[in-house]
């Protein structure tokens, strides 16, 4: 899969979405030293200077998702990152539904997906990775809750290196799911997902005991007289997990 390097950009997201306007139609990845506007879940902003990893896959789709394919893509990708950072880094790492990336508690990477219906569709999977980037630098906010591999493994790692493991294991996962392997990806997923069997409070202060994601994509929760499923556009509405 070509790789395309910037040195600064604003978004990985918004050149991947030029290119695909401006030609192509098969997968590559824009890769991107630092981020000048980077964009996280929820109309957050995902701080990204130097040393950090940036990146958007392009997959182009034979078919368009359907709504369940799309929740998958996203678990999925979750799983890839998961496993190449165990692979590399023989990490400890988990995933807080719906797709965060954390280390003892911390946020060590997030992704991002953005689906493009157009005459043919488009998935675009930005991922960031706190690598070479010290969370001592970081603004005092996202320092709280953020984590970087350097302040893991106290040492620098290759960049590069990691972005060939996540094209390996991205490539694998999406296969997963354009296959309908919905099954696999829902077992792998609350296997390594940190709320899962645990109690969630949500918004409203109710308790419920997390049951993990289902084929469909939604989070399940029951308490003694209900059940709940949440779509992962709905994560804002979960407090806390215990
Ligand atoms: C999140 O956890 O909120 C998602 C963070 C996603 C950040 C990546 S960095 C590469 C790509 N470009 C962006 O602007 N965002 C994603």
């Amino acid at each position: 899969m070509k790789t395309i390097v910037y040195d600064t950009v604003p978004s990985t997201m918004d050149v991947a979405f030029k290119h695909i306007m401006e030609n192509s139609e098969e997968s590559f990845v824009i890769l991107a030293k630092e981020q000048t506007l980077g964009r996280g879940r929820e109309e957050n902003t995902w701080f990204s200077p130097k040393g950090g990893l940036y990146l958007s896959f392009v997959l182009p789709m034979k078919d368009s998702l359907a709504r369940e394919a799309i929740a998958m893509f996203h678990y999925s990708t979750a799983l890839a990152i998961v496993t190449c950072l165990k692979k590399l880094f023989d990490l400890k790492i988990k995933i807080k539904w719906p797709n965060d990336i954390h280390y003892e508690g911390k946020k060590l990477a997030g992704l991002l997906i953005e689906y493009i219906s157009s005459k043919q569709d488009f998935m675009i999977v930005g991922i960031g990775i706190n690598v070479n980037n010290r969370t001592e630098e970081f603004p005092d906010h996202i320092q709280r809750n953020a984590i970087s591999l350097i302040d893991i493994i106290r040492k620098e790692s290759n960049i590069n290196r990691i972005v060939e493991e996540l094209k390996n294991q991205i490539l694998r996962n999406s296969s997963l799911t354009l296959n309908q392997k919905f099954q696999h990806i829902v077992n792998q997923f609350n296997q390594n997902c940190i709320q899962y069997m645990k109690t969630i409070v949500l918004k409203n202060n109710k308790k419920y005991n997390c049951e993990g994601i289902n084929v469909a994509g939604r989070l399940i929760l029951t308490s003694e007289k209900t059940k709940k499923e949440l779509e992962i556009h709905e994560s804002k509405d979960l407090v806390s997990y215990s």
